[in-house]
This record gives structure tokens, sequence and C-alpha cells, in this order.
């Protein structure tokens, strides 16, 4: 199988996550600051575990402090999604880094982000659409007025909110208002679980906050009646198996539980997260994918309609991509 070629739906992308080393050190050049210390000599981002890895995160995210760096960002990003094979896209929108949850600027920050994905569309050939998402570890405050963002632009572009950052950080719960907020303004919701936080967490999300799907949910694979909760309820995982090796969650592929969620039935959808930070792309996810647990193209066909049937847009772009899929 060309898995190259073979059009791809992603639901967890991280849109300062996917930021390559190159970009970002372009932009401090640019503005003459220094971001040595996030850096190896090799020029890859620099981090020994999750916590350091998040803190990494925001030093480089830290460059960006403009629309049009958002503007150039997007097209970076898209463009590299699209030579994956990626023909649509969810990507996360952290008013936190985009002028720090004040709503005026947000919408400035997120007109530049729509106005690349637009011309993105047609000139590479992926449709990108933005999931609001608010910073665990900043506090149900600020996530408060990360949903409030998100409530204002909610619209064809930005179609659901959700929440990462650090989740052994409080309790999915403490997250309830800017949920329900978002929730009224008829937005999808999401939030990370079961990454670091157990399958506990994972119970949390589906409960506590409602969500339809789950970032990660992997550590649900300790709580079998917990497994049936999610497939009698049709709960997506949005699961990074090259995220949760780099970052130490399981050792190896070979140990990580993607392959027994399928086969219990739970939904379950591939993608990168953070790209450029693990050293991988969506189509080294399916190569290894293909070669650990023998997936044939059958599988990702079937993947990728699942994910197309729990992608936060609108009906008519859910069924232009399932008649894409029947094609292949
Ligand atoms: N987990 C939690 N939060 C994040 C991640 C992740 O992998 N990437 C960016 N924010
Ligand atoms: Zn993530």
């Amino acid at each position: 199988m060309n898995i190259e070629a073979c059009p791809k739906i992603e639901l967890h992308l991280h849109l300062e996550g996917a930021a390559p080393p190159h970009f970002i050190r372009q932009i401090a050049a640019e503005k003459h600051e220094d971001i040595g210390g996030i850096l190896a000599a090799n020029g890859d981002y620099k981090f020994s575990d999750f916590r350091h890895f998040l803190k990494v995160y925001e030093a480089a995210t830290s460059v960006l402090t403009s629309p049009d760096d958002f503007y150039r960002l997007t097209r970076e990003v898209l463009q590299h999604s699209a030579s994956q094979g990626v023909i649509y896209t969810e990507v996360f929108l952290s008013p936190d880094f985009c002028g720090g949850c004040d709503v005026t600027a947000w919408q400035e920050y997120l007109a530049a982000i729509e106005q690349a994905a637009a011309q993105s569309e047609p000139e590479f050939g992926i449709v990108a659409k933005g999931i609001v998402t608010c910073i665990r570890h900043f506090g149900p405050d600020q996530a408060r007025k990360a949903a409030r963002c998100a409530a204002e632009t909610a619209g064809d572009f930005i179609v659901g909110f959700g929440m990462g950052g650090d989740e052994l950080q409080g309790k999915q719960g403490d997250f309830a208002y800017g949920f329900d907020m978002a929730r009224e303004a008829q937005l999808h919701l999401t939030t990370h679980a079961g990454e670091w936080g157990g399958a506990e967490s994972v119970r949390q999300a589906v409960f506590d906050l409602k969500v339809e799907r789950i970032g990660h949910g992997v550590q649900v694979i300790d709580d079998p009646a917990l497994i049936e909760e999610l497939v009698a309820r049709q709960i997506t995982l949005e699961v990074c198996p090259g995220s949760n090796v780099a970052l130490g969650v399981y050792p190896t592929l070979d140990a990580h539980p993607v392959n027994d969620l399928r086969s219990a039935g739970v939904k379950t959808t591939i993608s990168t997260d953070d790209p450029p930070f693990f050293h991988t792309t969506l189509g080294q996810e399916y190569r290894q994918l293909a070669d650990t647990f023998g997936w044939t193209s059958k599988d990702f066909i079937a993947l990728n309609k699942t994910a197309a049937e729990a992608a936060f847009c609108s009906a008519e772009t859910r069924q232009s991509l399932l008649e894409r899929l029947e094609k292949t």
C-alpha cells in the first residue's frame, strides 16, 4: 500500500506543537530573540519528560507574538499535513497563546489563521477546522476565558472546544463551567484524558465534562467496564501512538494498547499531536502501525471513516469526506 498517498483525516493536532524547529528559529531570528535553550545541537527541540515538554512548547510558542506569525505558521503546518495525504484536519488553537485570552485580540489572531486556512484549501487540497483549546495547568478561571473566546467565535471554522496541558493538575470536572459555556454555543467537545491521568481521568471526561471525543484516552485499557461505556456511547478516541511512545507513556509501539482498543470495538482514530517534537509524521505513524500490528489499507480506510464520522464538521463536509474515502 502507498501509505503516503492514502487520504487521511487527522483530528488531534496542536497548531503550535506542529511548528517545525526551523520555523520557530526563523521567527526568533527575525525578532533577535534567543531560543537556544530549547534546541539541541542538531536543531531539534530538546526536552526530558512531559512537564519539560510543556515548558519547551510554551517557550517555542512565546516567539509567536502577532497574527501574521500565526498566519505563516498555519500555512506551514497545513502544507506539511497535505504532503502527508491529509485531506481534513482539526487543529487545536489556544487563545492563551494568541493575545492572552482577550476576545478582541483572539478575533484578530483567528482572522489570520482562518485566512491562511481558506487559502490553503484550494492550494494544498486540505480542509481545516479549529478547536479552541484551554490549558489545564493555567487553571479553571483562565479556561473560562478561553471558553468565552470559543463561544464568541463559534461558527463554520471554530467547531469545537477542548482542553490540553498538564492532565495531573486538578480534575476534569473543575473545568465544567467552560465546557458548559462551549456546549451552549453549539460547539463540539473533546478533552485530553487518559494520557497521564489513568482511566479515572477518562471516566471524569465522560461523566463530568460529557465530551464526545477524547484526546488520547489510551489508559482506559485498564478499565474494562469503562471500555464498554465508551463503546456504548460511541465516544471516539484521538489516539497519537508516536506521541505516547516519545513521551514515555508506553515504552514501544508494541506495548501500546491501540490495537487492543480497536479490537474491543472502541472508535479509534490516529493523529500526530505535536509531530516535530516527537519526530513523527502521519505517514510514519501509519507505516509503523502497519509494520507493528499488520494493519492493511482496509484497516486504514476504516480508521479514516471513523474519523470522518467523528469529525466536528458540518454534515455536508462529512458526506464529501466519506465519498472521497469510498473512492480509495
Ligand atoms: N498532551 C497534553 N497537552 C498538550 C500536548 C500533549 O501531548 N501537546 C500540547 N499540549
Ligand atoms: Zn494533544
